[in-house]
């Protein structure tokens, strides 16, 4: 196992989409390992991917409390395929630093993918789980959460990096 390096915000990496995954071997369940203790690691609820530099198409999420024990489930080459509801509540992400913000997202959601064997499921999400599952699948095509929200928040948000990234540097 090891611990991996998220890629933050402005990286244009995070900026790219993710790649269908074809071959089902130990490499990708090391892959998924490796992003699992990463996450926990962090820690944080979510991880696509592209936030550690792989563009392929792999997500996991595990929304359980903090007192509870560990729930992964992992979805490779996730697809939406069906959607229900609104519900706007704060959000944050490993990949944006020192930030969070209200976004409006479906209440439940369907979703059609496939496991680290190859075989395809379909699962369904509400509330926090289907957050989580929209804002990751988000990550494999590129968008980040900032995204949803209005542009002079993300306005603030950016000079509020920019003065942030400085006193890291100077403080280096
Ligand atoms: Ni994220």
């Amino acid at each position: 196992m090891s611990l991996r390096k998220i890629i933050t915000y402005p990286h244009p990496v995070l900026r790219k989409k993710a790649e269908p995954v074809t071959v089902f071997d130990k490499e990708l369940e090391q892959l998924v390992v490796d992003m699992a203790e990463t996450m926990y690691d962090a820690p944080g609820s979510g991880l696509a991917a592209n936030q550690i530099g792989e563009l392929r198409q792999v997500i996991i999420v595990d929304v359980r409390e903090a007192d509870e024990a560990k729930n992964l489930h992992v979805f490779i080459n996730p697809l939406i395929v069906a959607e229900e509801g609104s519900v706007t509540d704060v959000e944050g992400c490993l990949s944006v630093l020192e930030y969070s913000s209200n976004v409006k997202r479906a209440q439940k959601v369907r979703v059609s993918a496939l496991d680290v064997k190859g075989k395809q499921f379909e699962f369904e999400a509400e509330e926090w789980f289907a957050r989580a599952l929209q804002h990751e699948i988000d990550h494999l095509h590129g968008k980040l959460f900032i995204d949803h929200i209005s542009s002079l928040k993300r306005t603030l948000y950016k000079k509020k990096l920019k003065k942030l990234l400085q006193e890291q540097e100077e403080a280096a």
